[in-house]
């Protein structure tokens, strides 16, 4: 039987796409440096081409070629977190194309945390471009069979790693900019990145990193976001009205109409980012018009999870 990484590293040289589980979620990935393939990428995900992607390299060592300079900083940042969910945002080379930064000066570069995906990242022996592999605005895949409903035939190969372990995006911290800034939160917390490097200022405002609007991430359902408290009488007024609903908590929630589909109880912060989007898609797959979800603290990846919660109630 043919080895699937060595048949994806085939796919990669070729000019293809492949689809390959990280950490994270799912990304789309097409070789950095060929801007043809990077424009399939755009094409397959109906993606606007003035948005950014990110490199998935297999070391920080091949960092050198894409960037302008390994600064100290970048340097410290990728000791403590590589391989894992920090995309760093730099000054970049000459040999990153345009397609992939939308014609900016800067690039985005993370190391996944995964064998396959640093498998096929070996295999091939060069930077991967890869967005999350969902149709563009709508919630990223954390299964290989979320990405074969999404994209099905505009992928040459889809690597199969099982569900990702951490389930959210990764954090974009923008280096270029003094202090760095969170562009976007994710799977390592202001928190953590403070312990490093010192003080970085923290996401603000919606639409932050560029292509980062306020309605991506949203299911076909529309969401609301509520307190345990709100919830019940929420529930008993769209279900009396006829509305099919879905629940999104933390904890239990009761009394609720028995028609209710009921996604949790999603539990500790990381519990709940590694189900959300599986829960938003299993809302969409039954026929939810609403998904009434209940936010996670705001500690560590909750603050990700609550961001993503947010966003696709914007986009609802
Ligand atoms: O966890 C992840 O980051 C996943 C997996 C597949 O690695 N990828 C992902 O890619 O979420 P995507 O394309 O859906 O999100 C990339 C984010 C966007 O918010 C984009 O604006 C930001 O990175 N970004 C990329 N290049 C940038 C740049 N040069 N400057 C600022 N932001 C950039
Ligand atoms: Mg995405």
């Amino acid at each position: 039987m043919t080895d699937p990484v060595a048949m994806g590293a085939r796919a990669l040289m070729a000019g293809g796409l492949v689809a390959f589980p990280t950490e994270t979620v799912y990304g789309l990935g097409g070789n950095a440096l060929d801007p043809v393939a990077v424009s399939r990428i755009f094409a397959a995900k109906g993606r606007p081409t003035d948005h950014p992607l990110i490199c998935h390299i297999a070391s920080a060592d091949d960092l050198t070629p894409l960037v302008a300079e390994v600064t100290p900083l970048a340097r410290a940042l990728a000791d403590a977190f590589w391989p894992g969910p920090l995309t760093l945002v730099m000054p970049r080379s000459g040999a990153v194309p345009d397609a992939v930064t939308g014609g900016r000066d800067t690039v985005a570069v993370r190391v996944p945390d995964h064998p396959l995906a640093l498998e096929l990242l070996r295999a091939f022996g060069g930077p991967v471009a890869a967005p999350s592999a969902n149709r563009f605005g709508r919630p990223s895949p954390t299964r290989a069979g979320d990405v074969r409903d999404e994209l099905g035939d505009t992928v040459d190969v889809i690597l199969d790693g099982g569900p990702c372990a951490i389930g959210v995006e990764s954090t974009v911290l923008d280096l270029a900019s003094d202090p760095p800034q969170v562009l976007r939160p994710g799977g390592i917390s202001v928190e953590q990145i403070e312990a490093v490097i010192g003080p970085v200022a923290a996401a603000s405002g919606p639409a932050r990193a560029p292509g980062m609007l306020e309605s991506h991430y949203a299911p076909g359902a529309r969401v609301e976001v509520l307190d345990a408290e709100a919830l019940p009488a929420r529930a008993d007024e769209l279900a009396g009205a006829g509305e099919h609903i879905a629940v999104l908590a933390p904890g239990a929630i009761s009394p609720l109409p028995d028609s209710v589909l009921v996604l949790g109880p999603a539990g500790e912060p990381d519990t709940y980012a590694a189900l959300l989007y599986a829960a938003f898609r299993r809302a969409d797959a039954e026929g939810c018009a609403v998904i009434l979800a209940v936010p996670p603290a705001a500690e560590g990846i909750g603050v990700a999870v609550r961001d993503r919660l947010a966003r696709a109630a914007a986009g609802s």
